[in-house]
């Protein structure tokens, strides 16, 4: 596994490669699917990280970097570790290493039912909407 970014004894937030990332994403987000519905086109020139709870991987997130924007996508936690704060602090580190590479903006496709997770991050609506499979999504953003 990749570079060490936070640790506590028994929790980790490590990079890791897009093949890592593909279990959680399809059990957690595409599980009736075939695995390779969870892959992206451009998994190879994203940043991949993961929090890693006794050994375990349980949660996952992807950074694509663009023009000094970061978009995060993908971002998923197992089932049964789901609201104990785990996607928080993979996300809070996803923020930190944005900020930290003097990026102008870090964004994201957000449902617009999960708009309030993303406000805790610092994140703003904006006017970009759109419907994809009958899901009401809107583009989320924290400016540097
Ligand atoms: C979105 C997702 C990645 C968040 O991961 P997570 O590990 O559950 O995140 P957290 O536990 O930090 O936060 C989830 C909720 O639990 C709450 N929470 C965090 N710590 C908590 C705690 N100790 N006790 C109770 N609730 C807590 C958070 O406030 C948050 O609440 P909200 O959704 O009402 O805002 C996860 O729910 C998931 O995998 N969902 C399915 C896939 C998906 O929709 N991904 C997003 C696509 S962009």
């Amino acid at each position: 596994m990749g570079n060490l970014l936070l640790s506590n004894m028994s929790l980790k937030i490590i990079e890791i490669t897009s093949q890592q990332t593909l279990s959680i994403r399809h059990q957690v987000m595409w599980p009736t699917k075939p695995l390779d519905y969870v892959k992206l086109p451009n998994d190879n020139e994203g940043l991949h990280y993961g929090l890693v709870l006794c050994n375990e991987l349980i949660s996952v997130i992807s950074l694509f970097i663009n023009d000094g924007e970061a978009q995060f996508r993908k971002f998923a936690t197992l089932e049964n570790c789901q609201g104990k704060g785990y996607g928080s602090l993979l996300l809070n580190e996803i923020m930190q290493i944005a900020a930290n590479q003097s990026l102008t903006r870090i964004w994201c496709n957000a449902r617009q039912n999960k708009t309030d997770f993303y406000t805790k991050f610092g994140m703003t609506i904006t006017e970009k909407t759109y419907v994809k499979g009958g899901i009401d999504f809107v583009v989320m953003e924290r400016v540097f």
